[in-house]
């Protein structure tokens, strides 16, 4: 039963074309972002967004899955639909942020680990019952010449491994989240390394916790340079890089790795999406779990006003069609121009 249940929702959420929608911003985070456009974060306000971000007409085409915060999962559009089921309707299947965020690792200076184990198995089971159908935790490395150390790839892998394995036991399917971040001045070659390792680390941890490979996605970060380093690089040379280190350390098994966007712009995540799609065919389908990448246009569009709704769903609308591009390695710049 639970392994039909995993195997309908990887049918459901791997879809040529398709992506993921992560709008699973934490309290502290959604905070943020809400400030950039003057916006309080208040119960309302993150429901307001969130309805309008559902809501989009036709989002459907070109995003398979939505990550929600567990707030959202009880919230209604003003004509009182169950954001859950807006999401249903438009054929988008619903998802849900399980871990509860990361804190200093003991023991390891500089290094973090995510928290979220305790209890999982019986909040997944509630999460269920509210029409959540897989979930996302988020392992965070942070890159220095000396981190993340040995203590901290094997800690957050091992977290990794085990909130899979009570996923699958569950019915739910996981999203792995392995984030190499991208703050700091560190080269592209250190991205990789790192990256690599990390990789390496947690598919030896899913291995040992009987995660079957087949009903998971992967989400990780591409190889890029530090955001303060000298050199940026374009998007041919970040599709060669990542592609090289996932090659070395993804099972073929895996269906489909869906990078999240980590602080790059809108335009520099899709241009690298559709990079890699054009280095030809892969092991694994290669598309989108963005957050920012996908809501930041929009955002700014809104700006917390009712009547700019339909602007800002016009400019989702436009970053998901456009990732939904990438995916067949179909976008060109031009594309960001034309409405
Ligand atoms: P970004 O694409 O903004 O990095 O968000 C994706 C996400 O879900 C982070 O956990």
């Amino acid at each position: 039963m639970t392994q039909g249940e995993l195997q309908a929702t990887m049918h459901a959420l791997v879809q040529k074309g398709k992506g993921i929608l992560a709008a699973d911003e934490s309290g502290p985070t959604i905070a943020k972002r809400f400030k950039t456009i003057s916006v309080e974060s208040t119960e309302e306000n993150r429901r307001a967004w969130r309805s309008l971000l559902l809501t989009t007409p036709g989002l459907g085409e070109f995003v398979s899955g939505i990550i929600l915060h567990e707030e959202t999962l009880d919230q209604a559009t003003d004509d009182g639909t169950p954001l859950p089921q807006c999401a249903a309707r438009q054929g988008i299947v619903a998802g849900i942020k399980v871990d509860a965020g990361k804190i200093p690792l003991a023991g390891a200076p500089g290094d973090e680990i995510t928290q979220g184990l305790d209890g999982l198995a019986g909040r997944l089971a509630a999460y269920k019952r509210q029409g959540a159908r897989f979930a996302k935790w988020r392992a965070v490395y942070n890159v220095s010449d000396t981190l993340p150390g040995r203590l901290a790839l094997e800690a957050n892998a091992e977290a990794l491994a085990r909130y899979a394995a009570i996923c699958q036991e569950q019915g739910i399917v996981p999203i792995v989240e392995p984030e190499v971040l991208i703050d700091g001045d560190h080269t592209m070659a250190r991205c990789a390394e790192v990256t690599e390792a990390a990789l390496h680390e947690v598919f030896h941890a899913l291995h040992r916790h009987r995660v079957v490979l087949e009903h998971m996605l992967l989400k990780p970060s591409m190889v890029v340079p530090g955001k303060t380093h000298a050199h940026q690089a374009a998007p041919a040379e970040v599709a060669v890089q990542t592609v090289r280190v996932l090659r070395r350390t993804v099972p073929a098994a895996v269906p489909s790795i869906n990078f999240l966007s980590g602080g790059q712009t809108p335009e520099e995540a899709t241009a690298n999406l559709d990079a890699m799609n054009l280095l030809g065919l892969q092991p694994w389908q290669l598309s989108f779990s963005y957050g920012r990448a996908l809501q930041e246009p929009a955002l700014q569009a809104w700006k917390g006003q009712a009547a700019h709704a339909r602007n800002s769903q016009d400019a989702l609308l436009k970053r998901a069609r456009l990732n939904g591009a990438a995916c067949r390695g179909q976008y060109s710049a031009a594309m960001e121009a034309a409405d």
